[in-house]
């Protein structure tokens, strides 16, 4: 039995090399979602890049990290007409970036604590760099759910706010990528991996229907 236990446990602690393959919402629900784990407790700084495809005209939560102290630690969202980025309760709206349904679109959001700016990336198009939280790091037990908004520490989900569609090619850092190395991961051409959060070396777990299956066509 704890044999068993040991070998289910390291099972579930091997990273999973998600190239070539996405994440597959089917479905609006207010429980299916990927949790990503990182032991990452304090980030003074944050790229967050990946590529998603939908088809949904409400509202929805793209990727929610939360932290105790601030549950939209690091956020995206997308809202009817626009983008929002939450860093530390904070949010910052990005309008008028260009973005179709059914269509896989690249997306990066940087943050760093000094200046205290965000600024969205879409599609290989830089929005205006906004002012959201200064001075203080994202700092506590971090906790990622693809998928869903979450509302509490790791919960409070809302069917309403779930994401349905395809997403793929996540990665995070804890610095600001250069315009330079945005451009490359834009064009999904040798840019560097996460050095938070790696597709290539992912530490998840699936809770609910959602599927890992190959991409399924070429990004542009
Ligand atoms: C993941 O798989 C890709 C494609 O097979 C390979 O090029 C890459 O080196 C692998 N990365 C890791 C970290 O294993």
């Amino acid at each position: 039995m704890l044999l068993l236990l040991l070998l289910v446990t390291s099972c579930a602690a091997i990273p999973q090399n998600l190239s070539e393959k996405m994440f597959t919402f089917p479905q609006e629900t207010n429980t299916a979602h990927v949790r990503l784990t990182t032991s990452r407790q304090n980030l003074q700084a944050v790229t967050v890049c990946f590529r998603f495809f939908s088809d949904l005209k409400r509202e929805y939560a793209l990727f929610s990290l939360a932290v105790p102290s601030f549950y939209n630690g690091f956020l995206f969202y997308k809202n009817v007409n626009s983008f929002a980025v939450c860093v530390r309760n904070a949010e910052s709206i990005f309008e008028g970036l260009d973005f179709k349904l059914n269509k896989w679109h690249s997306v990066c959001g940087t943050w760093s604590a000094t200046p205290g700016l965000v600024q969205l990336w879409l599609n290989g198009e830089p929005s205006s760099r906004k002012f959201t939280s200064s001075g203080s790091s994202i700092n506590g037990p971090i906790i990622i759910a693809l998928g869903q908004d979450q509302d509490s520490h790791g919960g409070g989900f809302d069917a309403k706010q779930s994401f349905v569609g395809m997403m793929s090619d996540l990665h995070m850092w804890d610095y600001k990528l250069s315009p330079y190395e945005i451009r490359k991961y834009m064009n999904d051409r040798g840019y560097a991996k996460g050095n938070v959060l790696n597709w290539n070396s992912m530490d998840f777990q699936i809770i609910g229907r959602v599927l890992i299956e190959n991409k399924q066509i070429a990004f542009q």
